[in-house]
């Protein structure tokens, strides 16, 4: 299994591109279910989670072709000979629970496995269960696996108000209700920049949806939806996690094609913390403190709160810190599992329940360290960036779910970071 070694303590400087959303990725590209017609998607990740996706609509039926190195993911589902979503896929990545709306809504059911993903917490479906319900779905669960029927007459319109705001039942709603007979509200909605790409796609095709990014949906269902090209928006969290790396090691780093809008809570916290960050034409350049960065508490919210895909990577950020700060986590149950690792690097951590206290110390020292999880993984990178000496993260495969050519976006900004094999 891969490892990445780092020499901490070297400044970053130049330029990386910031690759385009994974999160908003895998939902568009189970849309493609929703019509006979080609869906093309430009500026796409190159990450595992993809590849996963794509395997898992192929095994629909679907022809999925990832072209010009992976940027450019052409898709048609003209025919859809499968509608299980099996358990050797789903387990590899939760966001596979996105094809259950789509495969119900065209073919009117759906065999879906419960999803495996990150290790952060229990993550069920009640959520999607409901909400999909709310248009007439019947959804069992049996063996590990979702059974959901639609009526014979297809899903129909239906008003539903979530209890939480989850991400993913959001997006099944809103692809459901695209093709279901009649007016779907949704109240409570999500309203995370992936879901309103993923609209603005679905709009693309013809569906008829208003209210995107407020607390209340509003879906016309149509009869039939249209191909469409669409561009993935660039990844918050990619960029989110880039801009701290010259705040925890010193430099000036500029991130081509990132926007700040994006991500305001975030902004907010590190301009507190005194990170310096400006936007241009060119992107978000964030220049180093010189060690002055202060301790800044930070509670996870749904958007547009601080984004808990950037609890792991600030809490690194806060390691060296001056002062003391509470790191409150209320999205996921069991998300400190970078905390121990960063213990091991020397941290001043103490987590109780929901809530790490973050003392500063002056500087991390390097260690072997084991990534648990996407966004722990590459905390640990972060700190290993800063500690002193040498920093050897272990189960990297992870970071290829979320991050592409992480080692060689950070080896252009002068980063001492290799990938081995062992
Ligand atoms: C999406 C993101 C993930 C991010 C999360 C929160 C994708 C592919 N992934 O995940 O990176 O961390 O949003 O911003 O877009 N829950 C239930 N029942 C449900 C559904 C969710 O209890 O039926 C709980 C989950 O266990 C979790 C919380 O709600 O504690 C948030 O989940 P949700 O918003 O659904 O996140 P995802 O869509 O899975």
């Amino acid at each position: 299994m891969d490892s990445i070694l780092i020499k901490g303590g070297e400044p970053l400087s130049g330029v990386i591109p910031i690759a385009g959303a994974k999160n908003a990725c895998l939902t568009l590209m189970p849309a493609t279910l929703l019509s006979e017609e080609p869906v093309t998607l430009t500026n796409a990740p190159r990450l595992s989670d993809i590849k996963t996706m794509s395997v898992l609509l192929r095994s629909f039926g679907a022809e999925v072709s990832l072209l010009n190195s992976g940027l450019v993911i052409a898709m048609s589902s003209q025919k859809l000979d499968n509608l299980r979503a099996d358990y050797n896929i789903v387990r590899k990545m939760r966001a596979s629970n996105l094809v259950l709306g789509p495969l119900l809504a065209r073919a009117g059911e759906a065999v879906v496995s419960l999803p495996g993903g990150c290790a952060i917490g229990a993550r069920p479906m009640d959520i999607h269960i409901s909400a999909l319900e709310a248009l007439g779905a019947k959804i069992k669960l049996k063996d590990g696996y979702l059974y959901a029927r639609a009526p014979l007459t297809g899903l129909k319109g239906g008003r539903h108000k979530m209890h939480f705001a989850s991400v993913g039942a959001t997006e099944n709603f809103l692809m459901a209700a695209s093709l279901a007979k009649g007016t779907s509200i949704l109240e409570n909605a999500a309203r995370e920049p992936e879901i309103i790409d993923l609209v603005s796609c679905l709009r693309k095709m013809g569906a008829n949806i208003e209210g995107e990014g407020t607390h209340t949906i509003i879906i016309e269902g149509v009869d039939r939806l249209d191909g469409v090209t669409h561009r993935v928006i660039c990844d918050r969290i990619e960029l989110g996690t880039y801009m701290l790396a010259p705040a925890i090691v010193g430099g000036e780093v500029t991130l081509a094609g990132g926007h700040l809008r994006l991500l305001t809570s975030f902004c907010e916290k590190l301009a507190e913390a005194g990170v310096d960050f400006s936007e241009t034409v060119d992107g978000i350049t964030v220049r180093q403190m010189h060690g002055e960065v202060q301790a800044v508490n930070v509670t996870t919210e749904v958007f547009p709160g601080f984004p808990t895909d950037l609890q792991a990577q600030m809490m690194a950020l806060m390691c060296t810190a001056k002062g003391a700060c509470y790191l409150e986590e209320t999205i996921f149950e069991n998300r400190f599992m970078h905390a121990p690792e960063l213990i091991r690097m020397g941290a001043d951590i103490e987590v109780k329940g929901g809530t790490a206290k973050v003392t500063g110390i002056k500087r991390l020292k390097g260690a072997q360290v084991m990534a648990t999880d996407l966004r722990a993984s590459v905390s640990l990178i972060l700190a290993g960036l800063a500690a002193e000496g040498e920093t050897k993260v272990n189960r990297v495969y992870h970071l290829d779910r979320g991050y592409e050519k992480l080692t060689e976006k950070l080896s252009s900004l002068g980063a001492v970071i290799e990938r081995i094999s062992d």
